[in-house]
């Protein structure tokens, strides 16, 4: 079947437009709405018995994974470990019974992280993955399947499979804090009932896309962009540089906010943009603090954030960016888009090949 870009100047914004609707076709097959569950595909094993997960991908699927991470441990009070596959699959990791290890991966055939499931095989865990093509390698190899519905992506970077991969860790989230007891019914109700506003809540970030578009201009000459973010927003500002890098070639990092005084602010000058992703909520304080440290050294801030954060924190900053508030479990699903689609019109602004950079490719089948 021939996909088309049909109004849109390139895949990749087109495939940015999609999430609302991929990522609610994909939640379809996780949340049941009228029992208040969010399940699973048959599991021929107690999710209950998992005694540590180990997340293994490369890329943007990684920074999924990162994410999961938070959440495995702060809902499901599970141990995760995550690991890029090219370093998992030679240090030999130890890997004791009672281990899930996770995959995860849009293509389902990247290299290393089908050999890094292979080798999780042979150390007898149960192979879980999240991959959005279900004739893949990954596919065919797993214990539990746990499909994205993402629809067949042709820009190179990825966009619409990382949101679907975060509904569906989402899911998994709440299906293992479930079965660790870490859940109430009436919690879980609640997660249902964010998850099933999460593609609206996609369509409000997508509302700001004019907003981002005027603001390319302002990142589009600098050298060094510098991206920061606390907890699950950690791995977002890590997704966020990647997106730039991979598109626009400009060189970006993403930081953790509070590890930025170990390094990375000796960067700091006016020429260096920082783009702070800072929800309202217990971190956001903490986040600020690290904002006005680049600011009191002449940085350039654009923070995202919901209402109430621009209300508390801009005073001072280069540009904002709003996003809807919502659940913790959402969240990272909704910073994905300005994210994106700030590297989007930076790109556009730089004139790059938006949906086929440089040097890299769609899918890594070599090592
Ligand atoms: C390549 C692509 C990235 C992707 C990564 C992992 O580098 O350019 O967009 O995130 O591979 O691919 P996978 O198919 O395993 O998710």
């Amino acid at each position: 079947q021939s996909i088309e870009k049909g109004n849109y100047r390139h895949f990749m914004l087109k495939e940015i437009y999609e999430q609302p609707v991929v990522v609610a076709q994909t939640l379809q097959s996780y949340v049941r709405p009228l029992e208040g569950k969010v399940a699973l595909p048959d599991i021929e094993f107690d999710l209950s018995e998992i005694r540590r997960v180990t997340i293994v991908a490369c890329g943007t699927s990684y920074y999924a994974g990162m994410v999961a991470k938070y959440w495995f441990e702060q809902f499901a009070r599970v141990p995760v470990d995550l690991d890029v596959a090219s370093e998992f699959r030679y240090r030999q990791p130890v890997m004791e019974e009672g281990g899930l290890a996770l995959f995860i991966s849009q293509s389902g055939e990247t290299a290393d992280t089908l050999a890094a499931l292979r080798y999780a095989r042979e150390a007898g865990q149960i192979i879980g993955a999240v991959v959005n093509v279900p004739t893949s390698s990954m596919a065919r190899e797993a214990d539990l399947l746990l499909p994205t519905h993402a629809g067949p992506e042709i820009g190179v970077a990825s966009t619409k499979a990382f949101t679907c991969q975060l509904a569906v860790l989402a899911a998994l989230a709440t299906n293992l804090a479930r079965a660790k007891g870490e859940l109430t019914a009436e919690e879980e109700q609640e997660i249902v009932e964010h998850l099933t506003e999460a593609p609206a809540a996609l369509n409000a970030a997508l509302s700001f896309d004019g907003e981002i578009e005027k603001m390319a201009p302002l990142i589009a000459p600098a050298r060094d962009v510098l991206y920061l973010g606390r907890g699950p927003d950690f791995p977002m500002a890590l997704e966020g540089a990647l997106k730039l890098k991979e598109i626009s070639y400009i060189h970006a990092e993403g930081y953790a906010a509070g590890e930025m005084k170990h390094g990375p602010i000796a960067l700091i000058d006016d020429l260096v943009p920082v783009i702070v992703l800072a929800p309202s909520g217990p971190l956001f304080e903490k986040t600020v603090s690290n904002m006005q440290e680049v600011q009191a050294r002449g940085g350039k801030i654009v923070l995202i954030s919901d209402r109430k954060g621009l209300d508390a924190a801009s005073h001072g900053v280069m540009a904002t960016i709003e996003v809807p508030a919502v659940h913790p479990l959402i969240a990272p699903m909704v910073y994905a888009v300005p994210v994106q689609l700030l590297a989007y019109h930076v790109a556009v602004t730089k004139g790059t090949d938006v949906d086929q950079p440089r040097n890299l490719a769609k899918s890594v089948t070599v090592e």
